[in-house]
């Protein structure tokens, strides 16, 4: 198998443990330990503190314990725990699920731009992947009839992200239902990746439903990382009919064995509060969306962007004369701020930005990022 570099990842290491405002970042503010037990009820807290002090940290159950299974597979209609398998992270349900279900030459259509996972590991697999690309006219968007051009009776996997990182996109509660009627009529399955599920931009449009609960070709990948803000726990899952998760984790034998025990038990307690956590993201949201709103306005003529639909990310489009990742390095360098290049999703002139950031760091970036730009445009 071989790997084409994962552009962003790249250059997220060289910035991320030295800038102080980043903006490059897709999940929400991490929570703490502490905040998490300390959505619990008083005489609660002290037990879970004390349970959690006192857990063995033996091997966990290797498809993740039966109270997050169960509690994971009651967010979706009709599934049963053994339905899910919890991975590390979404990366890996993602990676599992591209092995288990393609093969070399196989006709694969995958959203683009994307996270490159869901594009590069097909092709590094030998597949023939066809992309199904934004519409970037009128915000950016995802035309079902752009992907009914695509498929063929040859194509074994449909891959989707809604909502959308990078754009912000996100396919309608209707659009999903095509998608689903277009891979049953070709014979192809659907992987939706889904990690910024519960992330609906406040007064936009209502979610889509997870594509599992579409039907047996229908299958979920979920994430703590982005909707909860605790990627550090490293848990993920797929959600998938038949024997589908009992492959994978024949496959995840060989890779990570079983989830981390504390992390299984934290995202327990998450996936309890789950709407709290969510109302916390949502705030954080709003709040960095004012904000954006206010600086975009304040800058017309010298950046612009489309808000997001939903999810954490959007594409900013300046009009400074420098290529993406010049500009995200002198950003990173001189001024301390990391948006991601949008040449790491073959965008130019294009810098993702993070609306998950803390509210202050947010702003502060923004403003710094401001005074770039204008440095910039005085000079030009
Ligand atoms: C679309 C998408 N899928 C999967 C992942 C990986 O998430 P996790 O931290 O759950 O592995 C990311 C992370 O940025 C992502 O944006």
């Amino acid at each position: 198998m071989k790997m084409e570099p994962f552009a962003l990842e790249r250059w997220m290491t060289t910035w991320e443990t030295r800038v102080q405002y980043d903006l490059a970042e897709s999940g929400i503010h991490p929570l703490r330990a502490r905040d998490l037990l300390d959505l619990l009820p008083d005489a609660e807290r002290a037990s879970a503190l004390h349970a959690l002090l006192d857990l063995r940290l033996g091997y966990s159950e290797a498809r993740g314990t039966e109270a997050l299974r169960g509690l994971l597979a009651a967010t979706y209609r009709d599934a049963a725990p053994d339905e899910i398998l919890v991975t590390t992270g979404a990366i890996e349900a993602n990676f599992l699920l591209f092995q288990l279900l393609l093969e070399p030459g196989d006709h694969v259509v995958a959203c683009y731009p994307a996270y490159q996972q869901l594009y590069s590991v097909p092709r590094g697999l030998g597949c023939e992947v066809a992309y199904w690309r934004a519409r970037e006219e009128d915000g950016f968007r995802f035309d079902v009839d752009d992907l009914a051009r695509l498929v063929t009776r040859k194509t074994r996997l449909i891959v989707l992200n809604t909502p959308h990182n990078p754009t912000g996109a996100a396919l309608s509660d209707a659009d999903v239902r095509r998608v689903y009627a277009l891979a049953d009529a070709a014979g192809a399955t659907v992987l939706s990746d889904e990690a910024y599920r519960w992330l609906d931009v406040p007064g936009g449009e209502p979610p889509a439903p997870p594509m599992f609960d579409l039907g047996a070709r229908g299958i979920s990948v979920g994430t703590v990382s982005k909707p909860f803000g605790l990627p550090g726990l490293r848990i993920g899952w797929l959600a998938a009919h038949g024997d589908v998760g009992a492959r994978c984790w024949a496959l995840r034998d060989y890779v990570s064995l079983s989830p981390g025990r504390l992390s299984d038990a934290l995202a327990v307690i998450a996936l309890r509060h789950r709407e709290r956590i969510v109302e916390r993201s949502r705030q954080i949201i709003a709040a960095n969306l004012a904000t954006a709103r206010r600086w975009f306005a304040a800058r017309a003529g010298l950046a612009d962007w489309h808000p997001p639909r939903g999810g954490l990310v959007g594409l900013l489009r300046y009009h400074v004369p420098l290529p993406s990742l010049d500009l995200a390095n002198l950003l990173a360098e001189r001024y301390s701020v990391m948006l991601a290049p949008g040449s790491a999703f073959g965008y130019e002139h294009r810098l993702r930005i993070g609306i998950g950031q803390d509210p202050a760091v947010f702003a502060a970036g923004l403003e710094r990022t401001g005074e770039c730009f204008a440095g910039l445009a005085r000079t030009a």
